[in-house]
């Protein structure tokens, strides 16, 4: 059987990774991502709106000190990141919290931009998507609509999509030359 899509994303950013890589991890959440990248690299930035997540995504991370958590948006990143290695956008809402705060599309696809900015050589972006919601649905297609016209001289994109299920989640890469 296939794996997650998660285990799948983090198969991809650890292809990526070493012990001087700096990380971002967009939307912390409870701190899955976060502790996953923290164990390969050397600094994690994890940005999460929620208070809740972020108090659960530290307990989880407990003893690491190399993991630096913001609680605001990822929108502000570039405050605290010059440049990064690999990052992870992994959408939607935190499971066990209010389900209607969840990512916004503009928000994310603004984001990526300046992230991408910031991004070093041989450098990757994921982006999972959960298009089984209406906002998150709206909001996976945004992102395909940017991710679609990043110039191949500079960006492979690649999906990653079960084609025989459209509301199950996705996974766009985005990597630098
Ligand atoms: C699917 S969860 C992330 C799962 C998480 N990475 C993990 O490992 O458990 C999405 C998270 O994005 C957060 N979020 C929504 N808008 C955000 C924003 N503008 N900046 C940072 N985080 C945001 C939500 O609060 C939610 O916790």
């Amino acid at each position: 059987m296939l794996k997650k899509v998660v285990e799948i994303a983090h198969d991809i950013l650890k292809s990526h990774l070493n012990e001087n890589s700096v990380a971002v991890d967009f939307t912390c959440g409870g701190g899955n991502d976060t502790l996953f990248l923290s164990e390969l690299v050397k600094e994690v930035y994890s940005y999460d709106i929620q208070f809740e997540a972020l108090e659960e995504a530290k307990k989880r991370c407990e003893g690491r000190s190399n993991v630096f958590f913001f609680h605001k948006s990822h929108a502000f990143f570039e405050e605290d990141v010059t440049s990064f290695d690999a990052g992870i956008f992994n959408l939607g809402y935190y499971p066990k919290g209010n389900h209607e705060i969840t990512t916004d599309k503009d928000t994310v696809v603004e984001t990526i931009s300046k992230a991408l900015l910031r991004l070093n050589e041989k450098g990757i972006l994921v982006i999972v998507c959960y298009p089984g919601f209406e906002k998150g649905k709206e909001e996976a297609e945004a992102i395909m609509e940017y991710c679609e016209n990043l110039v191949s001289q500079k960006w492979d994109v690649f999906l990653f999509k079960l084609v025989n299920r459209n509301q199950a989640p996705f996974i766009i890469g985005i990597e630098k030359h």
